[in-house]
């Protein structure tokens, strides 16, 4: 069994090294976040086989929109064709490999590639070569279309793609956490979300695997938002203090999805939007309208889910997140308001708050990531060569719906972000 070591000088880690053989149910080797050979397995086995969020339908409302995105290092273009499906190709031109699509969104009616003129209609096919005399008469513009992804699929508008033919479906991979999906879109009277406000990125000096842990990690909270939580009135100020009574749980719902449930912890309708119900009067007739009342009350109470989907998309309450691996040590993470369909005026008050809470000038996202740059800096000592996870592993229990829950401090998170990350990394 190979495995890391330590010489006081370097940890040696072989191409070839058992990565699962590096988490253990209890401990993470710091080799994890720092080894390039590492991050490039992590790439095949996590990035290139499972589904990996692209996109929201909303946007790519019309037909011709597209947004370009990554798959791990793969430049991939979402597009709505003519009739109106979402389709994910891999953005690279079948002649000599150019970005077709260079731009980060837009509309056309074809894409055309900067090189040397080749376009592709929106379903990918090749129409057009400039001087194609000089092609001979085996040359089949059928040959030459647009890869597409292995496989695209989605779930309430978020788009996912496999570059893997194989493997489980996205209903499957979802399993119950789509659960958490559904949560953010019964909160609009209409049943979806629009994402289309734009995205703000942020990119940070540590592994990717830091953010989606600190995601759904509660144990963190009053200490790394301190500042927030001194100078802001929010929710979270209910979460922090003594570590006592029943304020918030955390929920390990399988494949790596995982969750923060704040609600255990609300004591009125609205706790996750400010409170203050009255304020929302029209809204809520909206959704008492559309679900009626009873429904509607649960809903407003519960509010938004704080979760992951593995890897790559973080329900972040009224917000969305997604992150790309850039390499070893370096990320980047996107995010954008999580405005409802159907109430513009909540959505208004949604865009301040997140402009004030995630933006690079506010708290909470550059906390979280300037404190993913501190531990990535940390680990650079070498010793110890473990890191701990055992927090709270004599007090979780398994739920009704077989989902592993613990206390709001505990680790219980983490570990289920790294049992399936081993399943992954220990397949062939
Ligand atoms: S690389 Fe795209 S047309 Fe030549
Ligand atoms: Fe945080």
């Amino acid at each position: 069994m190979q495995q890391a070591t330590t010489n006081g000088t370097q940890f040696e880690t072989p191409a070839e090294i058992n990565v699962e053989t590096l988490v253990r149910d209890d401990k993470i080797h710091a080799s994890l976040y720092t080894d390039p050979h590492i991050f490039e397995q992590e790439l095949e086995k996590i990035f290139y086989r499972v589904w990996v969020f692209v996109g929201h339908d909303s946007e790519v409302p019309e037909p011709g929109d597209y947004v370009t995105r990554q798959i791990g290092r793969q430049p991939v273009l979402m597009v709505r064709d003519k009739a109106g499906a979402v389709s994910v190709f891999l953005n690279r031109c079948a002649h000599r490999g150019t970005l077709v699509c260079p731009a980060e969104s837009g509309n056309a009616r074809a894409f055309t590639c900067p090189y040397h003129g080749w376009t592709y209609d929106l379903s990918g096919q090749l129409t057009g070569v400039p001087f194609p005399g000089a092609y001979g008469p085996d040359f089949n513009k059928g040959d030459h279309h647009l890869p597409q992804v292995a496989r695209c699929d989605s779930y309430r508008g978020f788009v996912f793609a496999s570059l893997s033919p194989e493997g489980p479906s996205l209903e499957e991979h979802l399993g119950i956490a789509s659960r958490l999906i559904d949560r953010a879109c019964d909160l609009s009277p209409e049943g979806e979300l629009d994402l289309s406000a734009g995205w703000v990125k942020h990119r940070y000096m540590s592994n990717w695997k830091m953010i989606p842990e600190n995601d759904t990690d509660g144990y963190h909270l009053g200490f790394v938002h301190r500042s927030v939580l001194r100078s802001a009135g929010s929710q979270y100020q209910l979460f922090i203090g003594e570590e006592s009574g029943n304020k918030g749980l955390l929920r390990d719902w399988g494949n790596g999805h995982t969750e923060i449930e704040f609600s255990s912890g609300y004591q009125q309708p609205f706790e996750w939007f400010g409170g203050a119900p009255d304020k929302y009067a029209a809204y809520l007739a909206q959704l008492e309208h559309s679900c009626g009342k009873t429904e509607a009350d649960r809903r407003v109470f519960e509010g938004p889910p704080h979760a992951l989907i593995f890897p790559n998309l973080f329900l972040a309450e009224m917000n969305i997140a997604l992150f790309y691996p850039l390499d070893a040590e370096e990320s980047i993470q996107w995010h954008t308001p999580m405005f409802l369909k159907g109430v513009p005026e909540l959505n208004t008050r949604l865009l301040r708050q997140s402009e004030a809470a995630m933006g690079p000038a506010s708290f909470l996202l550059p906390e979280d990531i300037t404190i993913a740059s501190r531990n990535q800096a940390g680990l650079h000592a070498r010793q110890p060569e473990w890191l701990d996870l055992s927090r709270g592993r004599n007090r979780e229990y398994v739920d009704e719906a077989g989902r592993v829950v613990s206390h709001f401090t505990d680790e219980v998170t983490n570990r289920a972000f790294w049992k399936h990350y081993r399943t992954l990394m220990a397949q062939a």
